[in-house]
């Protein structure tokens, strides 16, 4: 039988049993906004599992097309795990239960000649209808039939304790043996030995809808949800009529025409189990989910099911790579052509939108390849620098520079470094990741998807790069194109397209510029330009008529744009000064000019002092001062190198480049530097430069705040002003504040002095109270409120010292409340200690806390009656075993 007739065997078995055959629902479900793929084949009938809708059937069967990601590391490892793969199934909606499932079950099998001496049964632990359903009925042996709790046998697994919501069951589950040779069974079944063991079939009970506090419901009715593995079978099957093993699902017919192509391809036969079988594998699994994701619908993407779409091609890539392929010619799309014909009987969308599916993946292939490669150059010499350092780690900020530069995922670098016997720091990653992302808050949000996607999409192909007029202000141009931004009304967000323009877009750290774009009877308020293929995008909103393509005029805003040029022109100074001050090793890793403010991120490892922090700034303000000019030239990037022009890392440049120098009359370096950005005439043309701050925003990246020109003046009012205020508020003059706030602390120390001494002399007071003795012992046990916890620790040793061997104090406070526990020498010799008491008084108040045998301190929660829970601690309170 090969897999075509399986499938049409199992759907006629249950057709000739009043099932009607409901066709495979789509990888991405309709209507179920819960689920990002199709799982299972009872997805599709939910509705009906619940009592509700109006179908015309009680009995149902499908081949349902499936995909599961939780199992995506197993594959190509373990002889049948999948992302896709099929689910044959039968279902009933309130019609037959238990004994029908099992019994045609156990037929089906039998009469596909699978021997029954190979099967073995597992029902839920309590399950008794169902165990005897399978012993009585159907003759299973008791030592063939498992009992299981929910995490084998309840469907979803864990359902009760764990969830998911919903509808949910006990099931049965049927495993078929591979190597009865082994004889004896393992002591925990079948369930435990994935090897030996396949689970070929599971058959669910269909009967609960959990609710949200953890009740399990029953259903209005009794159903049945079977699914049975497809590709598993094929493998029982086919290796039965070889009288073999075969080793894995891959190995089967299904997968023969996608391993030959592989194979030859590659130009080497592969096992399943060695390294090459590995990657082999996996990119059959990997191409064939791809194939039949696009087949549905799903293109690869950055969001949600097309996310994974792309994943799992990148992944395949990776072992292409790993098998020594060349990523820079598409080869996975022709794999897709070779599984859209191979099942194309059973799947027919497959082979007519084959072509679509190939061309969709050549293109994610040829995308990837470049910044792959580079990023593989890039991991090797991070490898074997991580290796000298003996580290088995792999350092997370080298795997976000991985990720963020060259766009190389975590999962795949984690593919490849196993190979390397290293792990990812996959909590330390995510930590810079929260970090660049703060830092790119400011950054735009559109993406390149809104040709392809968003409101563009009509428009997009008509478009050509548009013309940038960086030497005028104010310019005659056509509107090209206007729509509203995604999900945005028109007046509130547009996108302008123009044929040129004034307006710089968003780039090298300059923000995009704002202004005006004005046509007869309409204008439009731009507050922002970003540039996606040679596009400049213009959006603002409509303020005045309806725009529609023609003549117009665009006018930036000259203030802004001006302010905007001093601060780059500053950031350039400040670039080469920090250099001049820290060294060669300061490394640009970002920066954000705005009207009034910069941001310039560098590497460097440690904290700047006050002093350099000063020179630099004095640098560039003599830099300005001597009012030298600013060039900008365009040249051929070998020129640009021969001048030392300063590349940015990451960023891509063309064959010709833009160079802004300024030249330095100081004698030290000129500043050149790679920039398509607005640069002030002169260095004069800055005025002032002020830093604001210098500080760290991940290891090893220190960030300058500064600004320039007016934005000077406006900052040290403000801190006039703030000086101002805080003279009022205490009463004395900006130029007595220090004296004034000197005294104050004197004052306030003076207090609380006087303040600590009038508590301990209480506490001495109260402390008195709360000696007595216990076990025999001198003790002082109590609570003291009003004492500072602070003082707990010295209070306690006081006690010590003056002859109590057993001190146990709690004080509440007003998040926590606080103890201490101490033991003098005599008790710690009878077993008793300090960390013991510490520990069960954590006990009674859930708290944490630790210390050594004479002296512990913890905090735990508060509770009314602390006096007797400490009495009741110290009743139970043994000596140590230690002791
Ligand atoms: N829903 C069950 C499963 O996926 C049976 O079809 O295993």
């Amino acid at each position: 039988m090969d897999p075509d007739a399986l499938r049409t065997s199992y759907l006629g078995y249950f057709k000739d049993r009043d099932h009607t055959l409901v066709k495979s629902d789509g990888l991405v479900p309709r209507d179920d906004p819960t689920l990002l793929f199709t799982g299972a084949g009872m997805n599709q009938f939910k509705a009906q599992f619940l009592g509700k809708g109006t179908s015309s059937y009680t009995r149902a069967t499908s081949v349902q097309k499936c995909l599961r990601m939780p199992d995506l590391d197993h594959v190509g490892k373990t002889p049948s795990h999948h992302t896709f793969f099929e689910m044959l199934g039968n279902f009933s909606f309130g019609d037959y239960f238990k004994e029908e499932a099992i019994t045609w079950a156990w037929e089906l099998l039998g009469e596909w000649g699978i021997p029954q001496d190979r099967l073995s049964i597992s029902v839920y632990t309590d399950d008794d209808e169902a165990a005897s359903l399978w012993m009585d009925k159907i003759g299973v042996s008791p030592d063939r039939l498992y009992r299981y709790g929910e995490e084998d046998n309840f469907w979803p697994a864990s359902a009760p304790s764990k969830g998911p919501n919903g509808i949910c069951g006990p099931c049965s589950e049927v495993y078929f043996d591979w190597y009865p040779e082994q004889g004896e069974y393992p002591p925990d079944g079948p369930a435990g030995d994935g090897h030996r063991f396949a689970e070929i079939w599971n058959l669910v009970f269909t009967q609960y809808d959990r609710q949200a506090d953890g009740r399990l419901d029953p259903l209005p009715q009794k159903n049945i949800d079977t699914g049975m593995g497809f590709e598993r079978v094929v493998r029982v099957l086919e290796s039965l009529e070889k009288d073999c093993v075969l080793p894995s699902n891959f190995e089967t017919s299904l997968f023969a025409p996608l391993l030959r192509a592989i194979h030859e391809h590659i130009g080497q036969e592969t096992t399943f189990g060695t390294p090459e079988g590995e990657s082999v594998r996996r990119i059959a699994d990997h191409v064939r989910a791809a194939t039949f994701c696009i087949a549905d619908g799903v293109q690869p993407s950055n969001v949600k099911q097309g996310y994974v779409v792309r994943k799992i091609l990148r992944r395949a890539m990776v072992d292409r790579h790993r098998l020594g392929g060349d990523l820079r010619k598409p080869w996975l799309a022709e794999l897709a052509g070779v599984t859209a014909d191979a099942m194309s009987n059973a799947w027919p969308d497959l082979s007519e939108r084959s072509a679509a599916i190939q061309s969709s993946i050549a293109a994610e292939e040829e995308r990837f390849a470049t910044s792959f490669l580079s990023a593989t150059q890039r991991l090797e010499v991070m490898t074997e620098a991580a290796r000298n350092a003996g580290l088995s780690v792999f350092p997370p900020d080298d795997s976000f520079l991985l990720y963020d530069t060259f766009g190389l995922p975590l999962d795949i670098q984690k593919m490849m470094l196993e190979a390397e016997g290293l792990t990812v720091d996959e909590e330390g990653y995510r930590a810079s990741m929260g970090e660049q992302r703060q830092r790119s808050r400011e950054e735009t949000q559109l993406s390149d998807a809104i040709f392809d996607e968003g409101p563009l999409k009509d428009v997009a192909g008509d478009l050509p790069p548009t013309t940038f007029l960086s030497e005028t202000p104010v310019a005659e141009c056509t509107l090209l194109a206007i729509v509203g931004e995604e999900g945005e009304e028109e007046a509130e967000g547009v996108l302008v397209v123009l044929d040129q323009t004034p307006f710089y877009a968003e780039g090298g750290g300059q923000i995009g510029d704002r202004g005006r774009i004005e046509g007869e009877g309409w204008s439009v308020t731009v507050d922002d330009t970003v540039e996606l293929r040679g596009i400049h995008l213009h959006r603002g909103a409509v303020t005045e008529g309806a725009p529609t393509p023609g003549p117009c005029q665009a006018a930036i805003d000259q203030d802004k744009r001006d302010a905007t040029a001093r601060h780059h022109t500053a950031t350039h100074l400040l670039h080469q000064s920090l250099r001049a001050v820290l060294g060669d090793d300061v490394v640009q890793a970002g920066s954000l000019v705005t009207p009034d403010r910069l941001r310039f991120d560098f590497r460097f490892p440690r904290a700047m002092t006050d002093g350099e922090v000063m020179r630099v700034e004095e640098n560039v303000n003599q830099w300005a001062l001597s009012n030298a000019p600013v060039n900008a030239e365009i040249m051929d990037r070998e020129a640009a190198r021969e001048v030392g022009a300063m590349a940015l890392f990451g960023e891509k440049y063309g064959d010709t480049v833009r160079v802004v120098s300024v030249s330095n009359p100081g004698g030290e370096q000129n500043s050149v530097e790679l920039c398509g950005g607005s640069h002030v005439r002169r260095s004069g043309d800055i005025g002032a430069f002020r830093v604001i701050s210098e500080g760290s925003i991940a290891a090893g990246i220190r960030r300058i705040e500064a600004r320039a020109g007016m934005s000077v003046i406006q900052h040290s009012r403000s801190a006039d002003a703030l000086l101002e205020k805080s003279s009022e508020l205490l009463k004395t003059s900006p130029q007595e504040l220090e004296t004034r706030i000197q005294s104050l602390q004197t004052e306030l120390k003076q207090a609380q002095k006087t303040l600590g001494a009038a508590l301990s002399e209480q506490a001495d007071a109260r402390l008195q109270d709360c000696s007595g003795t216990w076990n025999g012992l001198p003790s002082t046990v109590g609570v003291l409120e009003g004492v500072p916890s602070k003082s707990l620790r010295e209070i306690a040793t006081g006690q010590v010292q003056g002859g109590s061997e057993l001190v146990l104090i709690a004080v509440p406070e007003s998040e926590a409340t606080h103890y201490v526990a101490a033991m003098g020498k005599g008790a710690q010799a009878q077993g008793f200690t300090a960390r013991d008491l510490v520990e069960q008084v954590g006990k009674a108040l859930k708290g944490k806390g630790g210390g050594s045998p004479a002296l512990a301190q913890g905090r735990g929660e508060h509770t009314e009656e602390l006096s007797r829970v400490l009495a009741e601690i110290l009743d139970a309170f043994t000596p140590s075993a230690e002791g």
